[in-house]
């Protein structure tokens, strides 16, 4: 399997094995693959940006505050397109900061910046690769979804023969492989089957304005969305959450693109739909919105007449233009005869797979921690028992996963 066209940050933190390094783009490139290497200021104390310069035949990003590098604010770009991120050598230092969020250079603010599946490859004196605080970092980066190049042993720069020494060039590109294609070779594909996938899921209440304070809205909390996403992400997709105002923290590493309105919601998702190839669309948006929303605030009065139009379907439309390697998921939140009224709108938005479920039931629906859910496709319909939402995620991704239309779109992309 090649690297063709693949885009991939190189991220080279300041240790003895830098050098290696310069055999990591060698091979990218031989694969087919694009190579933008970022370098720590330590980093260049061991190799030249040079060097890596000529065999990655693109200029080093080296300094966050260099007039050339920043031109068109290169430490958001670099990660945009990416399709993985790979830190190797990763010193402690790099770890920790990767770890806690911290951006004080250029390859730590790309690390934030890059939503791209994320390879680090340790490498350092074996007393600091055992210290708890590093290997605190390091199950925190693993429990975001990081895959770990876990260091060998061998003759250490220091002296000892210990833990700490890099792994080799090839082990690191064997990785890589398997995260860019993971699904398509056997040992990621438990891990990372989404790996490369871009996935738009939308999430919450949409709003409709009346005037300067008030709105309509409705109870969604956003949950269900918000534990699809992080399902996801974890799994390896790139994800853009279009979200309606809630007050959960969103998921690490994904594109969140916050609206209000269902007309923004339109726009967001239309935005985003095209580079998808699986959309689920979780959010519950109003069906209707105020004509003719007052900038004032309106002075309360004994009659108020509002007068509402219908908002833009966005599930229909995304049903109306999917394409032969698109998958779409819908929602249908429901509060009487569930399953016929969520398989007429599966049929009618062209849907690949509707999860319905009952509003009015205990514990489910609106706002609730839990769901009790049916899935809905052509070959039949399925009823899950009470679960979490987060759980439910999953169900509804392996279903996505185990779908015989997503195996044949996957076998294509
Ligand atoms: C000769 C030498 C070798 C070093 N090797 C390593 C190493 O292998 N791993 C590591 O974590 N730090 C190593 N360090 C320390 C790092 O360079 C230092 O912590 C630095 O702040 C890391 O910065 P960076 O993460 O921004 O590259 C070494 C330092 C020196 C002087």
């Amino acid at each position: 399997m090649s690297l063709e066209g693949k885009e991939i940050v190189l991220g080279v933190s300041g240790g003895i094995a830098c050098y290696k390094s310069l055999e990591i783009v060698r091979r990218i490139k031989e694969g087919g693959g694009n190579v933008s290497v970022v370098m720590t200021k330590a980093a260049m104390e061991f190799v030249t940006p040079l060097s890596f310069q000529t065999l990655s035949e693109r200029v080093v990003a080296t300094s966050l505050f260099s007039l050339r590098e920043e031109s068109k604010i290169g430490h958001i770009k670099i990660g945009e397109n990416a399709d993985a991120m790979v830190i190797a050598p990763a010193t402690a230092n790099i770890i920790g900061k990767a770890a806690n969020g911290i951006a004080d250079d250029y390859l730590s603010t790309i690390h934030l910046a890059c939503d791209a599946p994320l390879i680090i490859a340790p490498a350092m004196n074996h007393k600091m690769w055992e210290h708890t605080a590093v290997q605190k970092n390091i199950e925190n980066l693993k429990s975001r979804g990081a895959v770990i190049v876990p260091p060998e042993s061998g003759f250490l720069a220091c002296g000892t023969h210990a833990t700490g020494r890099m792994a080799e060039p090839e082990t690191i590109i064997r990785e890589l492989h398997r995260v860019i294609h993971a699904g398509k070779t056997d040992a990621a594909s438990d891990q990372y089957p989404l790996s490369g996938i871009h996935v738009l899921i939308t999430a919450g209440p949409t709003r409709e304005k009346i005037d300067a304070v008030r709105y309509i809205t409705n109870y969604s909390s956003g949950k269900m969305g918000y534990a699809i996403a992080e399902i996801c992400r974890k799994k390896g997709a790139k994800v853009t959450l279009v979200s309606g105002p809630t007050t959960i923290a969103p998921p690490e590493n994904i594109n969140l693109v916050k609206v209000d309105s269902a007309d923004e919601m339109y726009e967001a998702v239309m935005a985003n739909a095209d580079k998808a190839n699986l959309i689920i669309k979780a959010a519950a948006v109003g069906d209707y919105r105020v004509t003719r929303p007052k900038k004032q605030k309106i002075k309360k009065k004994e009659h108020l007449e509002l007068k509402l139009a219908k908002t833009k379907d966005i599930l229909k439309d995304l049903g109306r233009s999917k394409r032969a390697d698109q998958f779409l998921v819908g929602f249908a939140a429901e509060s009487q005869n569930v399953e016929n009224f969520a398989r007429k709108k599966y049929k009618e938005k062209n849907l690949d797979l509707m999860v319905a479920n009952n509003i009015l039931e205990e514990d489910a629906g609106f706002g609730a921690n839990t769901n009790r859910v049916l899935l809905i496709d052509k070959n039949g319909t399925r009823e899950l028992p009470l679960l979490s939402k987060t759980e439910v995620a999953g169900q509804l991704i392996e279903a996505v996963l185990s779908h015989d239309r997503w195996n044949e779109i996957y076998s294509k992309i």
